[in-house]
C-alpha cells in the first residue's frame, strides 16, 4: 500500500522528499502497485512541448490493483455499497471477490459485442452498481470509458460521443431520482437520430422495466449479454501511458473538451491522495456523494478507494428525498466514518434547519470532506458544527478534472483546518501563484493565479484528439507552468484558499460550464440577437447564471424566457439554464467588439456602484439602461 501519513512531522518530511527528489519519492510509492512489467523511469516531461509521461514503459492493469489485488487478503470484504433512491428499499453489497467476478462478466460480455482494447465507450447511466461494473469491465479490456453525466441533453451526448467516436453506448432504460423516472433510454435514441455514427451498439440495463423503443440492429439488453457470461476475464496488460478515460469538461471558449488520463500515473496518485486525504482505516465506511459522471465519481467513488482497498458507498438518490434528512439518515444507517460532498449539497441542507441532521446518529463520523467549489464560512461551520460535532475535521480539498487527483488539502487529526481555505498541498504537488505577467510571488500574504510548476502523476495528458488545444488552454499563458484557470490567495502561514475561476468559466452548483458553452445555446433560441452570459453569487448554487439577451421577438416576456430556458435545456441540460434573463438593447462593448463582461458581472452581481471608467466604450450610453433592467435580488 502506498504511504499513509500519521504525523505532522511526517507530512513536512515527505513533502520535502517529494520536492528534492520526486523521482525516489513516486518509485518508493509506486512500487506498491502490481506491474506486470516494473517501469524504467519514473517521469518524463516538458510543459512547453506538452509532453508528460510518468512510470515509462511499466505494464499494467489498473482492475487488477483494484480488484484481483484484494482477494487474497479482503476478497470477503465489502469493495462496494450500494443504496438505492427509496429510503425503504434495501441496500446492496458487493464483496471484492463478487465484484472482480461481476466486472469479469461484464468484460467478456462488452468483448462479446466487439469492443477492443483502445475502442471508446460512452456511459449515460445512473448511479447503480452497473455503472461501477461496466467501467470497471471496460478498464479491464483496455476500452477508454467516457462517462456522461445523465443530466446532459441528448445534443450534448451526441457531441461527446462523435467527438470520442465510441463504438457503443451503455445506459439504463429509466434512471430514478427522488421522485422522477427518467427515461434515459429515450435521450440516447434521440442522440442516435441527431447523430452517433461511430455507435454499433447500445447495451440497456433494465433499471426499472418501464417500456422502452427497441431496435434491434443497434440495442441490446444488459442480461442477453452480460448476465451468463464467465466470471474470469484476463486482465488487458496495458502501457503506463495508454489512455484509462476521457472525461468531458468545460473551458471558457468551445465546445466541452475530452480530458484524458492513462492508466499508470492515475492509479498510483488516486489511491495515495485517498489514503493520506481521508485517512482511510481498515473496516471503515467511505461515502462520496459525487456522481460517477464528474471526475469526484471517478477517483474518489470508484478507483482511489477500490485501490486502497476500502469499503466505498455509492447512492442513487438525491439529498432531499423522501425528505431532507436522507443524507444523515443514511449517515446513520451504515455508520458512515468518512463522508465526501460539495458546499451545494451543504447550504441546500443548512437551509432545511438544524433539525433533520439533530435526528440521527452521527457519531461514526471521522472526517468530513468538501470539494468542487468554494465553501462560505457559514457552511463551513455548520457542517463542522451539526454534522461533524466539531470532532471530524473538514477536509476542503481543491482539485479539477484535469488534476486528476485532489491537489490541496487539509490532512484530518495531522494539518490544520481553517475555514473556506483548502490548505497545503499534497506531497508531491507543487503549487505557485503568480501576477498577470507570469511573475512567481514567493511571499505570504498575496493573491496571485494558481499554477503548478511541476507534473504529477494524475495530470492531464492531452485533451481527446486536440493536443494543441491542451498545450494553448492550460501550458501557454505561462511559460514552464501549468495553469489552473483559479485565482487563489495564501495566507500568513502558507495556506491556500482558492477564490474561483478567474476565466469565463461559471461553476454552478459545483457543475463547470462555459459561458460561450451557455450562451451558444442560448442563441439557437430563434429570436435571439445576441447574448452575454455571467455568473453571480447564488445564496444556494454558489454561482447562478444570469443572461443578458438581446432578442427581435416583439414580447420579451415570461413566455420567452420559458423558451430560451428549454433551448438551453435541449442543447446543453437542464443544469445550465440561466437563473436570470434580463433583455438589454445592446451590450457594452470595447471598440473593437469584445463584450466587456467585467461590467456586466458587477451588474449581475448587484455590484454596480462604481463601474470605473466607462468612456472607452463603443456604447457607454447602454450601461445606465442595462443597470436600471437589472433584475435586483
Ligand atoms: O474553480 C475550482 C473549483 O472547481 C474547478 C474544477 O471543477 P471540475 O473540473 O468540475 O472539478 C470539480 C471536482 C474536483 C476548479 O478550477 N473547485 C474545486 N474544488 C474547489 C474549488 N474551488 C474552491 N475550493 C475547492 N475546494
Amino acid at each position: 500500500m502506498t504511504t499513509q501519513i500519521k504525523s505532522r512531522a511526517q507530512y513536512l518530511e515527505e513533502y520535502a522528499a517529494s520536492v528534492n527528489d520526486p523521482e525516489a519519492f513516486w518509485r518508493k510509492e509506486a512500487e506498491t502497485f502490481k506491474w506486470q512489467q516494473p517501469f524504467d523511469a519514473v517521469v518524463d516531461w516538458d510543459f512547453r512541448e506538452l509532453n508528460v509521461k510518468w512510470f515509462l514503459n511499466g505494464k499494467l492493469n489498473i482492475t487488477e490493483n483494484c480488484l484481483d489485488r484484494h482477494i487474497e487478503n479482503r476478497g470477503d470484504q465489502l469493495a462496494l455499497i450500494w443504496e438505492p433512491n427509496g429510503a425503504d428499499e434495501a441496500s446492496k453489497g458487493y464483496t471484492y471477490k463478487e465484484l472482480l467476478a461481476e466486472v469479469n462478466r461484464c468484460a467478456n460480455g462488452l468483448k462479446s459485442k466487439g469492443v477492443q482494447k483502445g475502442d471508446r465507450v460512452i456511459f449515460y447511466m445512473p448511479m447503480i452498481p452497473e455503472l461501477a461494473i461496466a467501467v470497471l469491465a471496460c478498464a479491464r479490456i483496455g476500452a477508454i470509458h467516457s462517462v456522461v453525466f445523465a443530466g446532459f441533453s441528448a445534443q450534448a451526448l451526441t457531441d461527446r460521443v462523435d467527438d470520442a467516436e465510441a463504438k457503443m453506448i451503455i445506459c439504463a432504460d429509466y434512471n430514478r431520482r427522488g421522485y422522477k423516472n427518467i427515461p434515459v433510454k429515450q435521450v440516447v435514441d434521440e442522440a442516435m437520430d441527431i447523430g452517433c455514427n461511430s455507435v454499433e451498439s447500445v447495451l440497456v440495463f433494465k433499471n426499472t422495466g418501464d417500456e422502452v423503443n427497441w431496435s434491434d440492429d443497434v440495442d441490446c439488453w444488459w442480461s442477453d449479454i452480460v448476465t451468463d457470461q464467465s466470471d474470469i476475464c484476463r486482465p488487458e496488460i496495458m502501457d503506463s501511458e495508454d489512455v484509462l478515460f476521457i472525461l468531458y469538461t468545460s473551458g471558457s471558449t468551445g465546445k466541452p473538451k475530452g480530458v484524458v488520463h492513462t492508466c499508470g500515473g492515475y492509479m498510483v496518485y488516486t489511491c495515495y491522495s485517498f489514503r493520506n486525504v481521508f485517512q482511510y482505516q481498515e473496516g471503515d465506511i467511505y461515502w462520496c456523494t459525487a456522481d460517477i459522471g464528474w471526475i469526484t465519481g471517478h477517483s474518489y467513488i470508484l478507483y482511489g478507494p477500490l485501490l486502497a482497498g476500502a469499503t466505498s458507498m455509492m447512492f442513487e438518490g438525491v439529498p432531499t428525498y423522501p425528505d431532507a434528512g436522507r443524507f444523515w439518515a443514511i449517515c446513520e444507517k451504515h455508520r458512515v466514518n468518512q463522508f465526501y460532498t460539495a458546499p451545494t449539497a451543504i447550504r441546500a441542507l443548512m437551509a432545511r434547519g438544524d433539525e433533520w441532521p439533530a435526528k440521527y446518529d452521527l457519531s461514526a463520523l471521522k472526517v468530513l470532506g468538501s470539494v468542487g467549489e468554494p465553501i462560505n464560512e457559514e457552511a463551513w461551520h455548520w457542517y463542522n458544527d451539526k454534522i461533524g460535532k466539531g470532532k471530524a475535521p473538514i477536509v476542503d480539498t481543491w482539485w479539477q478534472t484535469e488534476t486528476g487527483g485532489i491537489m490541496l488539502s487539509p490532512l484530518p487529526h495531522i494539518t490544520d483546518t481553517k475555514p473556506t481555505y483548502a490548505g497545503y498541498p499534497l506531497p508531491g504537488i507543487q503549487p505557485v501563484l503568480v501576477n498577470s505577467d507570469g511573475k512567481i510571488l514567493n511571499d505570504n500574504n498575496v493573491e496571485g493565479l494558481l499554477c503548478i510548476k511541476f507534473p504529477w502523476p494524475s495530470m492531464i495528458r492531452t485533451t481527446y484528439g486536440d493536443h494543441n488545444r491542451c498545450k494553448e488552454v492550460y501550458f501557454s499563458m505561462f511559460d514552464n507552468l501549468y495553469f489552473t484557470g483559479d485565482g487563489a490567495r495564501r495566507d500568513e502561514d502558507g495556506r491556500i484558499r482558492v477564490i474561483g475561476r478567474v476565466d469565463d468559466v461559471i461553476n454552478v452548483s459545483g457543475h463547470r460550464m462555459g459561458t460561450a458553452e451557455v450562451e451558444n445555446a442560448i442563441n439557437e433560441q430563434e429570436s435571439v440577437i445576441e447574448s452575454a452570459v455571467v455568473g453571480y453569487p447564488h445564496p444556494i448554487k454558489g454561482q447562478g447564471i444570469y443572461a443578458f439577451i438581446i432578442s427581435s421577438a416583439k414580447k420579451l416576456d415570461d413566455e420567452l424566457k420559458l423558451e430560451i430556458c428549454k433551448t438551453v435545456s435541449k442543447e446543453i441540460g437542464p443544469i445550465a439554464k440561466p437563473d436570470c434573463i434580463q433583455f438589454v438593447d445592446g451590450l457594452p462593448k470595447t471598440r473593437s467588439g469584445k463584450i466587456m463582461r467585467r461590467i456586466l458581472r458587477k451588474i449581475a452581481s448587484d455590484d454596480d456602484a462604481h463601474l470605473g471608467d466607462i468612456s472607452t466604450l463603443l456604447n457607454p450610453d447602454i450601461v445606465e439602461l442595462i443597470k436600471k433592467g437589472a433584475i435586483r435580488r
